[in-house]
């Protein structure tokens, strides 16, 4: 359970280490740290970011320290926290996500795995497993076997099907569903007439996909009776506060971070407020508000 329903999102907020003495990061629900892998990885070529319109694109690639690199030094500060920490996992193939799983298993300072499915910056595994229900439920299996802590499956929109694929990693043991991950997307300089990222396609986030990411944690809300995490450009109370009506027990704050590094604790906040006003003392009787 946690304390409040603000967490930060994957990729945007390093392993919170990087923004502790900007704000007091013990207040949020709960930190998402960089996806991390079984190796270190450099990434891809840069450019790796190109700002759009309401959006931003990037394509890291996964850059990351790597898990035990993670073990020896982030899991010992973040045990001294009050906020809970969720480690997030991406694998190539499914045993690099069960051996990520079990490695982190039992590590202090952990509270919980968020299974990246949804990666559309790496060229094998990522979201290709995420993009079907079979593959995505057999992820959720290895690694829910493979640890004893919850696990949260971060979903793609890049699917034909969202529900479908809810439904199967669901059915294969998930705690919780994260969604939404980025948009498979790209940008071209015209004077270069070549793509704008190194990578040629990136991830698109931002205020431009709120309204794709709220549809779709409605539509999965509809669909699976477990607690959902929303995600994809919130970036004020209120749009937290939509989410939270579409159905969503708590939510992540990702790009707006990098406008102002304060966000997500501006976004509790603003929560708080609203239900102050609004003279409700308890966050559930909000979630799925819209729904009703
Ligand atoms: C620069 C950047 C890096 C990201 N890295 C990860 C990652 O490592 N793992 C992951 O699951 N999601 C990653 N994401 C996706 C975000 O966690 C989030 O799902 C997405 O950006 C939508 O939320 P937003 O519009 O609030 O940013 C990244 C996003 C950005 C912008």
């Amino acid at each position: 359970m946690l304390a409040n329903p603000v967490m930060t999102a994957s990729g945007t907020f390093g392993y919170g280490t990087e923004y502790s003495h900007l704000f007091d990061i013990q207040k949020l629900g709960a930190i998402v740290c960089k996806g991390t892998t079984l190796e270190p990885r450099d990434g891809n070529p840069q450019p790796r970011l190109a700002e759009t319109a309401c959006g931003l694109l990037n394509s890291i690639g996964l850059q990351n320290i790597g898990v035990e690199a993670l073990i020896r030094e982030k899991a010992p500060i973040w045990a001294s926290w009050r906020v809970p920490v969720i480690v997030n996992i991406a694998g190539e193939t499914i045993d690099n996500y069960a051996k990520l799983a079990s490695r982190l298993d039992g590590v202090a300072g952990i509270s919980a795995i968020e299974v990246n499915i949804s990666c559309p910056n790496i060229k094998a595994g990522g979201a290709e497993f995420g993009a079907n229900p079979k593959s995505a439920a057999e992820v959720t299996a290895v690694v829910k076997a493979a640890t004893s802590l919850p696990i949260l499956v971060k979903l793609t929109p890049n699917t034909s099907d969202i529900a479908e694929v809810a439904m199967a990693v669901a059915e294969a043991g998930a705690d919780a569903i994260s969604l939404i991950n980025t948009l498979k997307g790209m940008a071209i300089d015209i004077t270069q007439r070549r793509p704008l990222l190194g990578n040629i396609t990136g991830g698109l986030s931002g205020p431009a996909i709120k309204p794709v990411a709220l549809y779709m944690v409605y539509e999965v809300a509809g669909v699976v009776g477990l607690p959902i995490i929303g995600c994809g450009g919130i970036t004020t109370a209120s749009d937290a506060i939509e989410f939270i009506m579409a159905g969503a027990s708590a939510i992540q704050v990702g790009t707006a971070s990098f406008t102002s590094p304060r966000a997500p604790l501006d976004v509790l906040q603003g929560i708080e407020q609203f239900m102050k006003q609004e003279g409700i003392n308890n966050i559930t009787d909000l979630i799925g508000a819209a729904r009703r």
